[in-house]
């Protein structure tokens, strides 16, 4: 095999790879086509049938950030991954972190709750909240703010919770 044909031989290697690659991308970012896969409690960490455990120990530990303040969870290693300020989110409002797929809101001043941003419908993330709901791009679902509750659907199920935590002015998603 001469020099050249080798050269061309790992050019369409690489090619070949960075295909697989964009068709990957490809494959995630088709979510909120018909054909993708619906929304997967166990990308919120828990199985379907704990949601309902999960979302209304979420609100308590969200509520109460004296009780995070132990020596042991001050380091924010401890808290888990650093969302934001607490004055990143606004009162009556709340804000998308879109890396992390969650949204974190503030129905009443002090009271923060977090839920998944992946809408139930066929997995868009939401990607906005405004008077009152969290809201999803692709096809218009709507979710309380409070309780991640479907306002309006398509959407078929509530934003399960996700857990944060809150120490000083930091908000950790668990
Ligand atoms: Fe259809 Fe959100 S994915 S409304």
């Amino acid at each position: 095999m001469s020099h050249e044909s080798q050269q061309d031989q790992r050019a369409t290697r690489r090619g070949v790879l960075l295909g697989v690659g964009i068709a990957g991308i490809g494959g995630v970012l088709a979510g909120c086509s018909t054909a993708a896969v619906p929304y997967d409690a166990d990308e919120a960490g828990m199985a379907p049938g704990q949601q309902a455990s999960a979302a209304s120990s979420a609100p308590a530990m969200a509520g109460q950030p004296a009780a995070q303040g132990s020596a042991a969870q001050d380091s924010g290693a401890a808290m888990g991954t650093l969302l934001a300020q607490v004055t990143d989110i606004p009162v009556g409002g709340g804000k998308v972190f879109p890396s992390q797929k969650v949204v974190v809101t503030q129905p009443a001043k002090g009271e923060f709750k977090a839920f998944s941003a992946v809408c139930t419908h066929v997995g868009c993330v939401c990607n906005q909240v405004a008077n009152g709901t969290i809201n999803c791009p692709c096809h218009g679902s709507e979710f309380k703010i409070t309780n991640g509750a479907v306002v309006t659907g398509p959407a078929p199920t509530p934003l399960p919770a996700r857990t944060i935590a809150i120490s000083g002015n930091k908000i950790y998603l668990a």
